[in-house]
């Protein structure tokens, strides 16, 4: 006899993981992938096997936040070394594409000087031959695109990597996810199926609508051993019911970080989702998935940061995602990984990749990509918009990091989009160095100040304003902060009332207010109702 019908508990961490590794974008595209399994991954993982004293002295450190220190409950040495041991071998085909990739780089210093590179072709590491294109820009520096959807398709791409962890929460706490991979507890079932797999639906859709557990767990293939603890991710109690909202204005909601619901009657846009757990007490009040309607009719992404694009609020709402708007990716560099092809591996479909100025939607609802400058550490990286939302006559930009490294840009934006109504903007303002993130990409070692003056940092209050005297806004808001303790885990980020982001924002907050422009800075969660006029369609 089947058992009945049940609910999935809303504290249910449904965790996507890579190789144990928490999954972010740059483990899924097969390029990048690579590079941070041998230089992120391994150096962590052995560096802790030779050192793990000082790793969790290190990670019990405020000032160390955020470092490559890993952070157990207690020393786990030999399953570190397991994992280190079984990521070799898994990973040979991988281990050898980044040496080859640090080989043509080598290749193109030492043989490319402004002649053609014809037959360097020849000469190029086997394994990525017919991969890349050889290139000059016009100052005759040589470089390389790769082909990134030959790689998908191609050893390279390891699917078999991908699994989901399903674990009950009582609280926001978890180590920083780019240090610490997750090893086997007790309470923690893995489950080794690839992203796109629809068992993912199928079970996050019980959130909201009941479903049969012995269905789901034979669509998951949960093995006997695990039924009992996978039985007490269920129950039977009614969750709370999402109201839809029915009234005549643009109601929006703040959910932390750069998470916002834009909803009317007729239309919902989620941006950069980002969704707290809940079923468990806090201090912190804030929306959940309970807060979201049945269906997302606009999910859209500012860029290809991992604090932006988590694929464990994602993949929870896929089932119930109209079009997932991304922006479009530039040349193929290593560093610019394409996010359309990368959501398209995993199970998205109806992705829409736009451009800067390019505009999708129609009438009532326009959402239009407007350029992105800055907080990528200087490197050539297009796959980053601002997204100017038109809902009727009321417009909302959402600037997200954009760092304004050059006021006249958004001067000339102005001119063609006019001002806005209400502007939200990012000011992490001190940011990491560039290796904290692309460090595994590069081939050679920046020096420490080099690496220190580039960094992923967004306006302070001098470029911050200058954004608001262009646009004009009549509400700005102070944003994707990384403040709010259930991202921690994948901000690193604990300010201060001395912390110099507060301190700029505050004056930026304060000079608004002055200037009788509405204004403070987001935290935990927000409601907010605009008059909605429509325009003629
Ligand atoms: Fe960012």
């Amino acid at each position: 006899m089947k058992s009945k019908n049940v609910y999935l508990k809303p504290n249910l961490v449904v965790e996507p993981l890579f190789d144990r590794w928490y999954a972010w974008s740059h483990l899924i595209s097969p390029a990048t992938a690579a590079m941070n399994i041998v230089n992120r991954h391994l150096k962590i993982l052995k560096s802790y096997i030779q050192n793990p004293q000082i790793h969790s002295a290190a990670a019990r450190n405020p000032k160390m936040r955020g470092g490559p220190f890993v952070d157990f409950k207690g020393t786990r040495v030999e399953e570190a070394r397991i994992l280190h041991d079984q990521t070799i071998e898994k990973q040979a085909y991988q281990i050898q594409f980044t040496e080859a990739i640090g080989q043509l780089n080598k290749l193109l210093k030492t043989s490319a000087h402004g002649y053609s590179m014809d037959a360097l072709y020849e000469k190029v590491p086997d394994i990525l031959r017919g991969y890349v294109e050889l290139v000059y820009d016009l100052n005759n520096n040589p470089s390389f695109r790769i082909f990134e959807k030959l790689l998908y398709n191609s050893k390279c791409y390891n699917e078999s990597s991908q699994s989901i962890a399903l674990w009950i929460t009582n609280n926001d706490e978890r180590p920083f996810v780019l240090s610490t991979p997750r090893l086997n507890e007790p309470d923690v079932i893995h489950v080794p199926i690839p992203f796109k797999h629809h068992g993912i639906d199928m079970l996050c859709k019980m959130r909201r609508s009941p479903g049969n557990i012995d269905d789901v767990a034979e669509a998951l293939n949960i093995k006997n051993e695990n039924r009992d603890l996978f039985n007490t991710f269920f129950t039977e109690e009614e969750p709370l019911t999402y109201k839809r909202y029915t009234g005549d204005k643009i109601r929006m909601r703040y959910f932390g970080h750069a998470c916002i619901l834009v909803e009317t009657k007729d239309i919902s846009i989620l941006v950069d989702p980002l969704i707290s757990y809940h079923g468990y007490s806090t201090d912190l009040s804030r929306y959940s998935e309970v807060h979201l309607p049945d269906k997302i009719d606009y999910v859209i992404i500012t860029h290809n940061h991992q604090d932006h694009i988590l694929f464990e609020t994602l993949l929870s709402l896929r089932h119930k995602i109209g079009k997932i708007v991304v922006p479009r990716s530039g040349n193929g560099s290593i560093q610019d990984p394409n996010l359309k092809l990368m959501f398209n591996e995993i199970g998205f479909r109806n992705v829409v990749e736009i451009g800067e100025f390019d505009t999708i939607g129609s009438g009532n609802c326009q959402i239009t990509g407007l350029p992105f400058i800055g907080e990528h550490s200087d490197l050539d990286i297009r796959t980053k918009l601002c997204h100017h939302v038109k809902v009727g006559d009321y417009t909302l930009l959402f600037a997200a990091d954009s760092c304004n490294v050059e006021p006249k840009l958004y001067e000339h934006v102005s001119r063609i989009t006019g001002p806005v109504d209400s502007l939200f903007l990012g000011m992490e303002c001190d940011g990491a160095p560039l290796s904290w993130l692309y460090g595994p990409l590069l081939t050679e070692e920046l020096p420490r100040d080099m690496d220190n003056s580039r960094r992923l940092a967004g306006s302070n209050y001098e470029r911050a304003k200058a954004i608001v005297d262009v646009f004009k806004p009549k509400e700005l808001y102070v944003y994707a902060m990384g403040m709010e303790p259930w991202l921690e885990f994948i901000s690193s980020i604990k300010y201060t009332n001395e912390s110099n982001p507060i301190i700029q924002s505050n004056k930026l907050i304060q000079e608004c207010r002055t200037n009788s422009i509405v204004s403070e800075r987001l935290y935990g969660e927000k409601e907010l109702f605009y008059e909605l006029e429509l325009v003629e369609r």
